[in-house]
């Protein structure tokens, strides 16, 4: 007699070399500026740093410079501000803690002088 029970066993993927647990947010993700002013404030708090992207939201209470200075320059590149307070070997202290990815590189908009002379060029008419 062939009573087969053939039970589907759905294989529980773990993505290679990461811990699910204990890493909720890919450290490589790839961010834009429009997604990082998104968390411009106190209980969300990103910066930019040279490219990379820190989620200080847990670190704004302990950092020694205040709370009040970060949520000044969340949302934003703060790169100019913060070489003007660190070294870069506070970065080599806490990047691993708090890093979550990178920023994307946009291109600048450029200015349209185009715009400008047909805008002339409408007024005259
Ligand atoms: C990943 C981001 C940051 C980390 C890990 C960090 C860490 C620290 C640490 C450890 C100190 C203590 C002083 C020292 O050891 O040099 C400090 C001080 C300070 N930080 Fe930050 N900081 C960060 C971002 C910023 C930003 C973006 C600003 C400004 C907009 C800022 C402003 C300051 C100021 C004003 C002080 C006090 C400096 C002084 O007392 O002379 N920090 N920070």
């Amino acid at each position: 007699m062939t009573d087969e029970t053939t039970a589907t066993v759905t294989p529980v993927v773990q993505p290679e070399g990461t811990d699910a647990q204990t890493t909720p947010i890919n450290v490589d993700e790839i961010y834009t500026k429009d997604e990082l002013v998104l968390h411009n404030r106190d209980g969300d708090l990103w910066i930019a740093i040279d490219g990379v992207v820190y989620d200080l939201t847990k670190f704004s209470g302990e950092h020694p410079g205040g709370t009040k200075i970060l949520v000044g320059v969340a949302g934003t590149d703060a790169s100019k501000k913060f070489r003007k307070y660190h070294g870069d070997n506070i970065l080599q202290r806490y990047a691993q803690d708090y890093r979550i990815g990178t920023l994307k590189v946009e291109a600048q908009a450029r200015k349209s002088k185009v715009g400008l002379f047909s805008r002339l060029k409408r007024e005259k008419k």
